[in-house]
């Protein structure tokens, strides 16, 4: 179905040297026009790999809501960047049958905002608000009641000679994505009739998405070659399609062969610095700093940031979740501490050959 607006604003989150990162979650800044009219994304259920706790539970509802010719209830999806949340947003208008608004907290700061985004909806349509967690008080309070009862409340003119206009909507989805959950309010958080929770992906899936992706851009690529990607795509799809990208350009260049093979990735991913376990070298001064200057930890985050120069936020939301999902790192009550396995695997893997 079509997308009638799409003023989503993404930020692509370069560290503090303003370098941009292969392995980063977030979008980089050429992708950001791509994003729009991403070629690669499903558009519908049976596209839609992994994930499949959450793809029964959205498609019984979904299912529901057409048989009965009603709205789906407003539904929450969060999780860390690059996992498809905004993906199965549109997988779900697609499947609805609607049409759906695309935009994003920073975009609606005034009330004028939100008044343009509701306005003129047909009935059944979606509305999709990324980052929600973002949005100001003013802007929450006006959704509240267009939420809960279809119902949105005006001030028409000022001081004495104001009065209070409610305008009826018609049955619509809201669909907010965060990857903050914490910091939504809890009104908020309780106007959502269903909430889900996307995880990191298996690399199983990963070589799926993988191989589905090089389908689509005409590439071949082994089952070897499948395998050692999802392995350095950090559990996320979007690394995962950034990295055919970048192997398909280095074969284009170095390679005689029109099939990618385990060692045209290998020699490709060297060339970037992303080893085989998805690590680039953020990541290994992050672990350096811990192993040899800390004997593993603990350590507090703001001393770590100093130490590498980067921003502490960066490092909370960007490198370390990573880092604890393969079980490398731990954040304790006193700071932060290195696994044996972290340790291990620093130790034998050599920074310039690092594959
Ligand atoms: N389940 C999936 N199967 C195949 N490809 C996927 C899947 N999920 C995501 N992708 C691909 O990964 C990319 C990133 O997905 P998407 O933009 O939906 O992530 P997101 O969770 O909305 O990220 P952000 O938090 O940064 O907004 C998309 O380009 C899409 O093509
Ligand atoms: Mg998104």
């Amino acid at each position: 179905m079509a997308i009638v607006s799409s003023i989503t604003n993404h930020s692509p989150l370069p560290n503090d040297k303003g370098e941009e990162r292969l392995v980063s979650s977030n979008l980089l800044k050429d992708e950001l026009k791509l994003s729009k009219q991403d070629s690669l994304r499903p558009k519908s259920f049976d596209e839609f790999v992994g994930q499949a706790e959450l793809k029964k539970v959205l498609e019984i509802s979904v299912k529901a809501s057409v048989k009965r010719g009603e709205a789906l209830d407003h539904l929450m999806l969060y999780g860390p960047p690059g996992l498809g949340k905004t993906t199965m947003a549109l997988v779900i208008s697609e499947e609805l049958g609607v049409k759906a608004r695309m935009t994003s907290a920073p975009a609606l700061e005034r009330p004028r905002d939100i008044v343009g985004l509701l306005i003129n909806m047909q009935p059944r349509e979606l509305i999709f608000v990324d980052e929600i967690h973002r949005l100001n008080r003013i802007s929450q309070e006006l959704l509240y009641p267009a939420m809960e009862d279809r119902r949105l409340d005006l001030t028409v003119g000022k001081g004495t000679s104001s009065r209070m206009r409610s305008i009826e909507l018609p049955p619509f989805t809201l669909v907010g994505a965060t990857t903050k959950p914490a910091a939504l309010s809890s009104p908020m958080r309780d106007r959502f009739g269903i909430t889900q929770r996307l995880d990191f992906y298996t690399y199983s899936d990963l070589q799926n998405i993988i191989k589905r992706s090089a389908n689509l851009i005409n590439l071949s690529i082994t089952e070897e070659a499948s395998q050692q990607l999802a392995r350095r795509s950090r559990g996320t799809p979007r690394i995962a399609n950034r990295l055919i990208r970048r192997v398909r350009d280095y074969a284009e260049v170095h390679s005689s062969s029109n099939i990618i093979d385990v060692q045209v990735v290998k020699d490709a991913l060297d060339l970037h610095r992303v080893d085989q376990r998805g690590l680039d070298a953020t990541d290994r001064s992050y672990l350096g700093l811990l192993v040899n200057q800390y004997q593993g930890g603990p350590v507090g985050l703001e001393t770590l940031a100093a130490a590498l120069g980067e921003d502490p936020t960066t490092l909370e939301t960007v490198v370390e979740p990573y880092l604890m999902q393969i079980g490398f790192l731990q954040r304790t009550a006193r700071g932060r501490v290195v696994t044996p396995a972290a340790e291990k695997y620093y130790l034998l893997s050599s920074p310039n050959k690092i594959c």
